[in-house]
């Protein structure tokens, strides 16, 4: 069976419906590539006859895009055969569109990647018009480029500028959107007035001809030599730079792509960007991502650390104790996905403040026409604000997220657990106190459990499951499926101090303190936290933070270890904090100074002070970027390597995903542990020792890692 029907109706309109046998969705793979070819020579010898053609799909999706599983195994020296593949492909495309013939894209769900570029290849594009379809270019956000052929025609149909959002950040849109930025033509209500509108342009249109092909072509919004745009490309390299810190490879090569092939003929400009797109295939950049961002994310998405053989759960009632920032946000997360809230504070009054958050949340995206106002007050009708435990009734799950008080949270605890649905579980959103001694508040420690949300809890993808001491497998597998059901990523941690996230964060923003204390200017400490990924320097971060916080979890921490009759080794950025906060008043953010001033109205930048309190002049002058840079880096690489062998983490894909997603860690190394892996295990683990040599046992490389170099093997 052909991956392309092939329909020539009586009246001479040819529909091609794309069906690849055996998959849920269309992939650019060899089989279609073969299909294609095919079909292209049997439209050639129907040519003459032919009204016109619609290209459609017979998946939910129109076209899921490139294949990864092939794009990620070309190597440097495939990539003379991967160009000649990838120019064939293009090819056979281009013969559709320059056959004279009109071609129409008849759009009957999602388009994203390969699939967007199929229709932009067409004459016309009429789209179903639901809010489930996405259109987009995502390849940038793999460490890839549009390279079929998306980099040419996109630039040509609505201008460069208009397209560098849709190829550099990889900007999806729905169908109302995609009609506005003239990604697409016409919106249809369904199947039927789809296919009639495809028809009635190939009607209204018998000769067809793509702008681009016509004499006299100009590109919209001027060409890159016109004085305007010009003026515009020229800063464009450095704006980019500076957003992506140049550590992607991926924008620039769009950027180029896009430019130089906007500067000459359509064929031209297709070999340009195949030339770059190879260049990116082959590239580590690219390896790294599509690994951590596509098969470590489905391998977490398709079950993860979840328990096998425990039913899959679905939540329709879940209480939240505390309506302040976490609690709102989860409410708000919850509600969004169609479940009911009971959102509970010490009065109904702060409760409804929590609840105002989501209303804030939704009124903004009504007014972007996301939803509409019916559909932003069903949401809000599913939370329930109370002061009461009673109307915890029958909840499948309670979350506390009161204040970070193991009192408190032991007696909303005991509070709640007699409410709880029969098989209901409870959770505690505790950032630093372990879960297996909440547990002890409970009559049911094998159902509690820890659900650890990032803030801000509608935008942070991330939630960091926390198996406590006794926590049951079908809790753990519960818990699982509540957070798929909310559309976040669950990452499953077994308990342990600052859990996964935290206590490898905390190796960063301890890192770049203790560069302080050495006497490191506090501008190349945040510069070389900037440059080496991470979205904030390890000083503003500290301030974030707040130092007396950083403080206050020190000193459970070192409570903690004597007590366990461990010694306490004190961290070189210990001294700074303490002098910052005892000495110098300055607590962080919150209270208005820290490592950074706060000027009422302006910009925070940060305290001059600190260069004399602080900086050596000799060491600042002489100290590399690459060295802090590398500090950085490796400090949570290993500080990862230890939560692996502590078994405080259970796989190689929670770490990547949890380091990228929840700590920030530099999404092109793809994760903390692939940065081991592409940098070498053994490399890795000599330049360790000689960080350890020169800075201190943090970066002792951990026996798991020592393992891994001696046997010359990969994290897997
Ligand atoms: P918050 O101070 O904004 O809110 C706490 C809320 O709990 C307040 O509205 C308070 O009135 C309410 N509350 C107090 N006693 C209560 C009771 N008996 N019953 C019901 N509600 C009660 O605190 P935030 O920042 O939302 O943190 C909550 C929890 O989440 C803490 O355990 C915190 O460590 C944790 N967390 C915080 C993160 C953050 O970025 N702020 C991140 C991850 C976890």
């Amino acid at each position: 069976m052909s991956a392309i029907r092939y329909d020539l109706g009586s009246d001479q309109t040819l529909t091609l419906t794309i069906d690849m046998p055996g998959q849920s969705a269309n992939t650019m793979d060899a089989a279609f590539r073969d299909a294609l070819g095919e079909t292209v020579a049997r439209v050639k010898a129907d040519l003459a006859d032919l009204r016109g053609i619609i290209i459609t799909s017979a998946k939910k999706t129109f076209f899921a895009g490139g294949d990864l599983n092939e794009l990620h195994k070309v190597t440097r020296e495939d990539a003379e055969a991967f160009e000649t593949m990838v120019n064939g492909l293009k090819a056979d495309m281009r013969f559709l569109e320059t056959s004279g013939k009109p071609v129409v894209a008849a759009i009957n769900g999602s388009a994203l990647g390969g699939g967007l570029e199929i229709a932009l290849a067409c004459h016309h594009r009429v789209v179903l018009n639901s809010d489930a379809i996405q259109l987009g270019l995502p390849e940038v956000t793999l460490g890839l480029l549009p390279g079929g052929g998306g980099t040419q025609r996109l630039p040509r149909m609505i201008g460069l500028e208009a397209a560098f959002p849709f190829l550099m950040e990889g900007k999806k849109v729905a169908p109302a959107a995609a009609l506005k930025a003239g990604l697409v033509d016409e919106l249809a209500d369904d199947t039927d007035d789809m296919l009639a509108k495809a028809r009635a342009f190939i009607d209204a249109n018998p000769q067809c001809q793509q702008p681009w092909d016509k004499k006299g072509f100009k590109l919209p919004g001027g060409a890159p030599h016109h004085p305007a745009m010009a003026q515009k490309l020229a800063i464009a390299p450095a704006m980019l730079k500076q957003k992506t810190r140049g550590c992607y490879p991926a924008p620039e090569r769009i950027l180029s792509a896009a430019v130089e092939g906007a500067q000459v003929d359509f064929d031209s400009g297709s070999l340009i960007e195949t030339r770059y797109f190879a260049e990116l295939v082959i590239g580590q950049v690219a390896k790294n991502m599509t690994g951590t961002f596509w098969f470590q994310l489905n391998a977490i998405k398709a079950g993860g650390s979840r328990p096998s053989g425990v039913e899959r759960a679905r939540f329709a009632k879940v209480g939240v104790l505390g309506a302040g920032m976490m609690g709102a946000g989860i409410a708000y997360s919850t509600a969004v996905k169609g479940i009911d809230v009971v959102l509970k504070d010490v009065s109904v009054d702060n409760a409804e403040k929590g609840k105002a958050y989501s209303d804030k949340l939704l009124a903004k995206k009504v007014s972007r026409g996301r939803l509409t106002e019916a559909q932003k007050a069903e949401i809000l009708d599913r939370i329930k604000t109370t002061d009461s435990a009673d109307d915890l009734a029958g909840c499948d799950l309670v979350i506390e997220a009161v204040f970070e008080d193991s009192g408190l949270k032991a007696k909303v605890t005991q509070e709640a657990e007699p409410q709880l649905a029969a098989n209901g579980i409870f959770a505690s959103n505790t950032s630093t106190i372990p879960i297996t001694q909440l547990a002890e508040a409970s009559a049911k420690p094998d159902n509690f459990i820890g659900l650890h949300f990032f803030s801000p809890v509608d935008k942070m993808q991330l939630v960091e499951i926390i198996v406590g001491a006794q926590t049951s497998d079908d809790t753990l597998a519960r818990a699982f499926d509540y957070v798929q059901q909310i559309g976040k990523i669950p990452i499953v941690v077994n308990d342990s101090r600052g859990f996964f996230t935290s206590r490898v964060f905390g190796t960063f923003v301890n890192e770049g303190v203790a560069m302080l204390a050495e006497g490191i200017a506090p501008a190349s400490i945040e510069n070389a936290g900037v440059l080496s990924g991470m979205p904030v320097g390890p000083l503003a971060i500290s301030d974030e933070v707040s130092l007396t916080l950083m403080q206050h979890i020190r000193a459970q921490s070192k409570k903690d270890t004597e007590a366990a009759g461990g010694t306490w080794v004190p961290h070189p950025a210990e001294a700074i904090i303490d002098q910052m906060v005892d000495q110098q008043g300055r607590k962080g953010k919150a209270a208005g100074a820290g490592f950074y001033e706060y000027p009422d109205n302006g910009k925070k930048y940060l305290w001059p002070e600190l260069d004399r309190l602080f900086v050596d002049a000799d060491k600042a002058r002489s100290i590399a970027l690459q060295e802090l840079k590398d500090r950085i880096l490796f400090v949570q690489a290993i500080e990862t390597v230890r939560c692996l062998e502590e078994g405080v983490l259970r796989t190689v894909e929670d770490a990547n995903i949890g380091s990228i997603f929840g700590i920030g860690f530099a999404p092109w190394t793809g994760g903390a542990i692939q940065f081991i892996n592409q940098y070498g295990v053994r490399a890795f683990t000599e330049r360790a020792k000689e960080l350890a040599a020169a800075y201190g046992e943090r970066f002792t490389p951990p026996k798991l890692l020592l393992e891994k170099a001696e046997t010359n093997s990969v994290f897997a």
